[in-house]
């Protein structure tokens, strides 16, 4: 497989992931990318590394350019084995070669790969070295995916290798964001900023202002599309998605229902949204990928949930919706508990704990909704106009 050439002597060399389905529970129903760059001055320069099993796609890519021994120098932005579980094959390769990573990248990589005599170079946020006609310019990007994440910067191309951020879960055999429908490649950048980086927003924020003096004429992340064209748009959207912006007219309404009851109010609650101008979106658990509903949260300021009560609780497929909701902390949002019930109705007051505690979701709430049973024509018309009542 071949290297594919980026700018003179800058070359991607990574690995395409053209089966991947399933990140840690997010669906990646495009597979994904694993980049590595390679960059050909007086020091022959490797950013970043592939998952293990693309180890030899990377190396025949890079073979395709210059002899892989030939390194003299690797990076490694982030310690996740994504980008860092062939780095052990490559030192058998390279054993003597410097690696320049930040602290915490030192600490993570010794407690990955407990790796004897590998010789790291400690960088900070400013530091630069030089590999011939180019320096390359660090900055450390704490939580922006881990704590060891880093940003290297290449001023003689404008080059930003920015690892996780900006990154997509997207397989193609194209490399760049503007061969592809732009639209689709954003798309895929939100889902990959909702299941991956919302919990760090903060942390996106500094780095967005610590990056914003950079000349930047391409974004090299480390999955999916490069991006050239596209630049102004994806940094755009993580200055949004960062400060949790959301849309008053989209609403969310997700559910799940047993005998259809809770279904059925929740086509009346989206119909009292649509009467007061708010799109919205009706989202079944039984039919939607929680990280594909999580990409839908990123721009709906209404997310209601419902669930009728079983065992005293919610169905489990909305408990696992909404564990997932909290851990990946969206703010900013309006929340609407709703259910039916046959005699117990717990499957209210707990999902309206999960949504609006403090120490949950933390969302502001609209009044709850429940019906014994199953609801009526007169029943589910005063859940649309008491609602609309509620709809700013
Ligand atoms: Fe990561
Ligand atoms: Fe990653």
């Amino acid at each position: 497989m071949k290297a594919y050439k980026l700018r003179d002597n800058i070359w991607w060399v990574g690995g395409i992931d053209w089966d991947l389905r399933n990140f840690h529970g997010y669906l990646t129903q495009r597979g994904s990318t694993y980049n590595a760059y390679l960059i050909i001055d007086e020091k022959i320069t490797l950013i970043d590394n592939v998952k293990y099993y693309l180890y030899e796609e990377m190396l025949s890519r890079i073979s395709s350019v210059i002899d892989p021994s030939k390194i003299d120098i690797l990076i490694q932005n982030h310690v996740e084995m994504d980008h860092s579980s062939g780095l052990p094959m490559l030192m058998k390769l390279l054993p003597n070669v410097p690696i320049y990573t930040n602290a915490n990248g030192i600490k993570g990589l010794k407690a990955h790969f407990g790796p004897e005599g590998w010789d790291f170079h400690e960088i900070k946020t400013g530091d630069s070295i030089n590999i011939g006609k180019r320096d390359l310019t660090f900055m450390t990007t704490p939580m922006v995916h881990w704590p060891d994440n880093q940003f290297t910067y290449c001023p003689h191309e404008k080059i930003l290798f920015s690892n996780d951020a900006f990154g997509q879960h997207i397989a193609s055999s194209e490399r760049m964001a503007n061969e592809l429908p732009l639209n689709m490649v954003l798309e895929e950048a939100k889902k990959y900023y909702a299941n991956i980086v919302l919990p760090y927003s903060k942390q996106v924020q500094k780095v967005l202002e610590a990056a914003a003096p950079l000349e930047i004429e391409m974004i090299a992340p480390s999955h999916g599309l490069i991006w050239t064209d596209g630049i102004g748009q994806i940094i755009d959207a993580y200055k949004h998605w960062a400060y949790y912006d959301a849309d008053p007219q989209k609403a969310l309404v997700i559910y799940d229902t047993m005998w259809k009851s809770t279904q059925k109010m929740a086509f009346a609650i989206a119909q009292a949204f649509e009467n007061k101008g708010v799109r919205a979106k009706m989202l079944n658990l039984q039919t939607n990928h929680i990280s594909d509903i999580m990409t839908e949260v990123m721009d709906a300021k209404y997310v209601c949930v419902g669930s009728p009560t079983l065992n005293s609780s919610i169905l489990p497929t909305v408990a696992a919706f909404l564990y997932y909701l909290k851990g990946l902390s969206p703010k900013n949002r309006i929340g609407l508990a709703f259910g039916s019930y046959g005699w117990g109705g717990q499957s209210i007051p707990i999902l309206q704990q999960l949504l609006g505690d403090k120490d949950q979701c933390g969302f502001e709430m609209l009044d709850p909704i429940k019906t014994q049973y199953i609801p009526d024509r007169a029943t589910l018309d005063k859940i649309t106009q008491d609602l609309e009542q509620q709809i700013t």
